[in-house]
């Protein structure tokens, strides 16, 4: 049966277009020149802001996130403006207290967001109930979403991700007061008749209106939104053709054709179309190698097997190649099944897909299981929801059984709040409420913004630049320009290895380790006893210094955490390799490090 109403479509080209194709760094000033234009063309709405574009606009552009947002507001407006929200993760990875929530949606609303498309990693209702009060709060759309995923095998169905998982969860959403639902397929997965499917049972069962969100990775999304849109929903999210297709969403333009002379047909005028993609066209010019593959297939037939979303592929592979480690990409893809599996089939989205893909690399490069972020305890805790299906035993028992959640509670109900303490964190700086939200949210690389945008702190010159970790493993002219003029105050340590003396000479600048083998071995340098006889703590991986939970001349115990290192969006716990005192603390906090560099030294 046919639904008579004409069909809408949010366009994604502002947000989920560059988040997938170019890691979400085009800056607010590559887009408000067509802002205008796009706002004239009649979409259902325009996403904007939210995802990756908080983290990536102060981590990588240095560019404040809600001056983005309010510029967008004074140049569209006519289209409501969408975001995405990661329920009570927000705009970042992990979850967050209630009152963090409450003022980030209430600051949002007001600078400008109309649509709030909020989600949680693992579907856990509990994870979206502050988020939904406070939306209703500010009187804004509502729209609960639905994370796809499939069990094993590609389709629908297997024993957790069935069509009444689906249907069921669409009640429940619509029982919270959902004003809208969304389907939302990060990686491209659901089939053309699957989603013929399963939107054909939803419109039977669901009364508010229903959106599909895509990706094209597999190839068969293009597919997809049309079987969607012969079953009856109502919204469909695509983007304009220069930013469509690949990892990204379908493209608009097709669709728009495709529905010319339907009962369905959007109304849209592809002329206008045309405009606006010819002048993205012009805008992306300078971004052109960025987006050039190292495949000749647009497509990624695999991504069925390994489920990663699009914006996390780019991710993996520039964090293997600062681990030296991009041969081994093979093999972290293959690992990432079972390692979703052992963790009860969780959805593969952000922050989870994050958590799960850099296990993965940990796992090959260092064994399984060897390492487990902070975050992946958390999740074993059940601080992130309850998982789909059951945790594997051993995995489950590398954290205290004790501090495992009671799954009847509510993870945020454990969270004291947070906004007082960081405003006190940063008041010497700011009292602007947005920027204490950017503080809360990111604390080391928020700190490290918000010092940059009141001019505490310089912008360095290759920091402000849009460097995106490529994903063509072809570029060495990049990594010369990464790394600042040498400074001439090395530092050296004397560090033995297996008897053998080695001089280390680190640049606190550079960093970059230069050894020197010394020839006269093992006979300890009289006045260095105390580093002789130490044990260097090396970054396993490149990052950046969270904190240290010690302080120099602190006794520590073998496997106390010397300090946390933020690595592939993770935190990791680093601990002491022996039981002794901090003799050396090398970094600060907010640091960043390469691979190898000497954390801290333990005597
Ligand atoms: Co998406």
């Amino acid at each position: 049966m046919l639904n008579e109403t004409s069909m809408k479509f949010t366009d994604t080209t502002f947000r989920d277009g560059h988040q997938s194709l170019l890691a979400t760094r085009l800056k607010t000033a590559d887009m408000e020149p067509m802002a205008e234009l796009m706002d004239t063309i009649g979409f259902h709405s325009m996403e904007v802001w939210g995802g990756a574009t908080f983290d990536v606009a102060t981590r990588y552009l240095i560019e404040d996130p809600w001056e983005r947002l309010k510029r967008f507001k004074s140049l569209i407006k006519n289209t409501p403006l969408s975001m995405l929200l990661r329920g009570q993760s927000l705009v970042g990875y992990r979850n967050y207290a209630d009152d963090v929530v409450e003022k980030f949606i209430e600051r949002s609303a007001y600078n400008g967001i109309d649509v709030f498309r909020v989600f949680d990693a693992l579907n856990d209702e509990r994870n979206l109930e502050k988020s939904t009060t406070a939306i209703k709060n500010v009187n804004k759309h509502l729209q609960l979403t639905i994370c796809y995923s499939v069990t094993d095998g590609g389709s629908m169905g297997g024993p957790i991700y069935t069509l009444d998982y689906f249907t069921n969860k669409a009640k429940s959403l619509e029982s919270m007061g959902a004003d809208s639902i969304c389907i939302k397929d990060m990686a491209g997965l659901l089939s053309p008749f699957d989603a013929y499917t399963l939107f054909t049972e939803l419109k039977k069962s669901i009364k508010v209106p229903l959106q599909l969100h895509t990706h094209y990775t597999s190839g068969m999304a293009s597919m997809t939104a049309l079987k969607a849109i012969e079953a009856g929903v109502d919204v469909v999210d695509a983007c304009l053709s220069p930013l469509g297709l690949r990892t990204s969403q379908p493209a608009i333009e097709p669709l728009v054709m495709s529905l010319k002379n339907h009962s369905r047909a959007s109304g849209l005028n592809l002329e206008v179309l045309h405009k606006a993609s010819d002048q993205l066209e012009t805008i992306l010019k300078k971004y052109k190698t960025d987006l050039e593959m190292p495949r000749a297939s647009i497509i990624d037939a695999k991504v069925l097997s390994h489920q990663i979303p699009g914006g996390m592929i780019s991710n993996l592979i520039s964090q293997l190649r600062e681990l030296d480690a991009l041969d081994k990409l093979d093999d972290v893809l293959a690992d990432i099944p079972s390692t979703r599996k052992d963790l009860g089939y969780p959805p593969l989205v952000t922050p989870i897909s994050q958590m799960v893909g850099t296990q993965s690399v940990s796992n090959i490069l260092n064994g399984k299981y060897k390492m487990i972020s902070s975050q992946l305890q958390n999740y074993l805790k059940g601080m992130y929801g309850k998982s789909p299906s059951k945790i594997d035993d051993e995995l489950l028992s590398q954290v205290d059984s004790k501090d495992i959640l009671n799954q009847d509670s509510r993870p945020a109900d454990l969270l004291d709040p947070e906004l007082n303490n960081s405003s006190e964190k940063v008041k010497e700086i700011t009292e602007n409420i947005d920027d204490i939200l950017t503080y809360t949210l990111y604390p080391t690389t928020g700190m490290k913004f918000l010092r940059q945008k009141h001019g505490i702190d310089p912008i360095l010159k290759d920091e402000s630049q849009n460097q995106i970790e490529k994903s063509t493993p072809t570029i060495s002219k990049n990594d010369e320009t990464k790394s600042p003029s040498k400074s001439s105050n090395l530092k050296t340590f004397n560090v033995f290895v297996e008897g053998q003396h080695f001089e280390v000479e680190v640049d606190p600048v550079y960093r970059k380790p230069k050894i020197t083998k010394d020839d006269i071995t093992a006979e300890p340098i009289k006045d260095n006893n105390e580093k002789s006889d130490g044990e260097i703590l090396l970054a396993p991986m490149p990052g950046t210094v969270s904190k240290y939970n010690v302080q120099l001349g602190d006794q520590v115990s073998k496997g106390d955490t010397i300090l946390i290192l933020e690595a592939m969006k993770m935190e990791n716990a680093l601990s002491s390799p022996k039981s002794g005192i901090v003799t050396e603390i090398s970094f600060k906090e907010g640091d960043s490090v390469i691979k190898g560099d000497i954390l801290a030294v333990i005597s």
